[in-house]
């Protein structure tokens, strides 16, 4: 007889895995009248109800799920979570004409993050990310990565990267962490770009390596960020030091960033709304991730879509990501981006919330989740929803009704 921790019956399951290619297999890799087993934190099976192996139904604990529907716990593979004040004046700046680019220009836009979270001690962000953590986890979001770059000197970068760690010791969401130093030109650096990525690549980044405070390396590579040769500066230190790189890529203008980070078989390119065929040949062949973000494309009011058709037509897998940040996408619901991924972007929902489980850990370089199967963690969401495209369909009612996290 089987021994089980755990067992799940009477729920339909959107296992996210797909079958081979020419196989038949519902949409989702759905299973309807579904169990899910699972011993000490990971799925040890998953399958129609009547071919569930026989357990010991005395001694283990069952859930009846009422026919819910079950899906993997949803990652936000993009946050930069962690940040002192708010922008909400530059908002209203915005809404009276001037732009995102325009402010940042004039010294605000991130350098007014990094001012607030310079000055904010670890206690203050912590409570602050706590509380948008909470808010993702709420609906659903059982892993999150979380980027600094918004201290831009070493020890605001640390201190960032720091809360992050301390979060995911503190919250039983799993947490990882990015580190973007190269995000944004410190006032201190003014006209000097490539002494600023001296600093990165000499001093910033070995320290928050040696303290193991970052699992990726990220940068801004676009007209307000840095250049395609600072960001390759910044990569190779990376690689140096045995770290994956992502890339802020193709946001604004296309500077061939895509191209770059699948050089470096980056995890991924994010935002993308301006890449070429040529940036998306490259990723596929890198098996370099697509993360949009649908969140910061509407705050921004942008009207360039990234090019969904393209990155279709050459299979590279998509992730939608939350990117919650202070100044382009001020928001904590996945559930909003499902949502908004389909309006704006034109994906199916089961497209978008594949985009959000299965290639989103793909982005994070996770193979223990994402997917429902056996041997994954035991990481999963039941929803009170008819079917899977409600996650997608409607949103400001959560329709969450229990988070599976490590089997607990
Ligand atoms: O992903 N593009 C660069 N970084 C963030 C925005 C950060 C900010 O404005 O504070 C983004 O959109
Ligand atoms: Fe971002």
């Amino acid at each position: 007889m089987n021994h089980y921790t755990q067992v799940w019956l009477d729920i339909n399951i959107a296992t996210m895995n797909k079958a081979p290619q020419g196989t038949e297999q519902e949409a989702y890799g759905a299973i309807r009248d579904g169990a899910i087993a699972v011993t000490d934190g990971k799925i040890s099976w998953v399958g129609p109800r009547k071919e569930l192996p026989e357990f010991d139904i005395l001694a283990t604990p069952v859930v009846k799920g009422n026919g819910a529907w079950v899906t993997p716990g949803l990652i936000d593979c993009h946050t930069h979570l962690v940040f002192g004040g708010s922008r909400a004046q530059e908002f209203e700046k915005r809404l009276q004409g001037v732009s995102y680019e325009e402010i940042s220009r004039q010294g605000g836009g991130i350098v007014s993050t990094v001012n607030e979270t310079r000055k904010a001690d670890e206690e203050t962000l912590f409570v602050a990310a706590k509380d948008r953590l909470n808010a993702l986890m709420a609906e659903g979001v059982t892993t999150v990565e979380i980027k600094s770059g918004y201290g831009l000197d070493t020890e605001t970068e640390v201190k960032m990267l720091k809360v992050a760690r301390l979060l995911g010791e503190h919250h039983p969401a799993t947490v990882k962490t990015t580190f973007l130093g190269a995000h944004a030109l410190p006032p201190e650096f003014k006209g000097n770009a490539d002494g600023y990525i001296d600093l990165v690549c000499n001093e910033m980044l070995p320290a928050v390596h040696e303290q193991g405070l970052a699992d990726a390396v990220d940068a801004f590579c676009e007209g307000i960020g840095f250049s395609l040769e600072q960001t390759k500066r910044v990569f190779d230190k990376a690689v140096e030091l045995g770290l994956p790189v992502k890339l802020h890529a193709e946001q604004l203008s296309n500077l061939g960033g895509s191209e770059l980070v699948a050089k470096y078989k980056g995890l991924s390119s994010d935002h993308l709304e301006y890449v070429d065929e040529a940036g998306i040949k490259a990723m596929k062949e890198a098996g370099t991730v697509a993360v949009l973000l649908p969140g910061a494309f509407y705050f921004l009011r942008e009207t360039q879509l990234p090019p969904i058709d393209l990155l279709n037509k050459h299979q590279v897998p998509i992730a939608i990501a939350t990117d919650t940040n202070p100044g382009s996408s001020p928001l904590c619901s996945i559930l909003l981006m499902l949502n908004m991924a389909c309006t704006l972007f034109r994906m199916p929902p089961e497209q978008a919330l594949e985009g959000v489980t299965r290639n989103a850990a793909l982005a994070l370089g996770l193979d223990d989740r994402g997917v429902l199967k056996a041997g994954n963690r035991a990481d999963f969401v039941l929803w009170d929803v008819s079917h899977p495209a409600e996650l997608a369909y409607q949103f400001g009612v959560n329709k969450v009704k229990e988070i599976v996290i490590g089997g607990r």
